[in-house]
């Protein structure tokens, strides 16, 4: 098996909880995502997924642990590694209201990481690849001009993606890139993603409330309670045989159009509520 690009290995991350005392967001976290790999991060609310990611992204600091990409630990990168990493690695944010600086044009957003990242290439260049990857997302040219204010909330987060798709990043990390939006476009950001995944060979991870995206958009899943890593293995056995309790729990709260998951759902249901009434209070 190839060599991981990211790797973390005992990452923890603590906040003060108000009263003196720490609470960990982010327990002794481990986990290899190789190459290519679709990895979604689930867990309930509090669970810890977003402060994960924002360790690997460097927007929060670990406490403790090792975060390493492509070989190299990125506590002692270079500015070189470091500036590899941010052009390597793209993110896209749930709230594409507030991703989006409302100040800046179409053209400036996505471009944005192509000063940074391209500073050799001229404007014109720029404006082309802007250009590529709006109609990548389903956009055109006529958007460049344009404000995130005249654009509805599937069509700015498909804007995200572009900016995020521009620098040819090799790894998207999405946090819940579609909960903010309507229903009705959900789905089509989703295919757009699955898309990226699939066709660009983009490395993702993904983290989703939902499931049943999840399973649809990502080959491996990793369960994430209390901060802690529940669980973690290919979409298929973890879903099918979830090894954990709270894994468990997990898929029986959510509602997957499964009519045999379904059926085993009500029968556990009807055991319980049996067991229940017929255990003495
Ligand atoms: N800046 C912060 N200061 C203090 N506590 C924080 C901070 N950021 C996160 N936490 C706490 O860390 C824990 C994990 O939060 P995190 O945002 O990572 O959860 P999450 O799994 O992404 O949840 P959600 O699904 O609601 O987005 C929570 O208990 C949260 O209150
Ligand atoms: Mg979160």
């Amino acid at each position: 098996m190839s060599a991981p690009i990211l790797e973390l290995r005992d990452v923890v991350k603590t906040y003060g909880d108000g009263n003196g005392g720490r609470v960990a967001a982010v327990d002794h976290v481990s986990v290899a995502v190789t190459e290519g790999q679709g990895l979604g991060i689930v867990g309930e609310s509090g669970s810890g997924k977003s402060t994960t990611v924002r360790c690997i992204v460097g927007l929060e600091k670990p406490d403790s642990g090792t975060i390493t990409y492509d070989g190299i630990d990125l506590a002692s990168a270079s500015r070189a590694e470091r500036k590899r990493f941010r052009r390597e690695v793209q993110m896209v944010f749930q709230d594409p209201y507030s991703s989006l600086s409302p100040r800046l044009s179409v053209e400036e957003i996505v471009g944005e990481g192509l000063v940074v990242h391209a500073p050799r290439m001229s404007r014109a260049q720029r404006r082309d690849r802007c250009v590529e990857v709006l109609e990548t997302v389903g956009l055109d040219a006529g958007a460049l001009p344009r404000f995130p204010r005249s654009f509805s909330g599937g069509q700015r987060q498909r804007i995200a993606i572009a900016r995020a798709l521009a620098p040819e990043p090799r790894m998207l990390i999405c946090d819940e890139p579609v909960s903010a939006l309507d229903v009705s476009v959900q789905a089509q950001v989703i295919t757009l993603l699955r898309r990226m995944h699939r066709e660009l060979g983009l490395t993702m991870l993904f983290i989703a409330h939902d499931l049943a995206v999840v399973r649809h958009l990502c080959d491996s899943v990793l369960v994430m309670h209390e901060g802690r890593v529940e669980e973690t293995g290919p979409v298929s056995s973890v879903y099918a045989q979830p090894e954990a309790g709270y894994t468990r729990a997990l898929l029986d709260a959510i509602p997957i159009p499964d009519p045999a998951r379904d059926r085993a759902r009500r029968a556990r249901w009807r055991a319980s509520t049996i067991a229940e009434e017929t255990t003495p209070a």
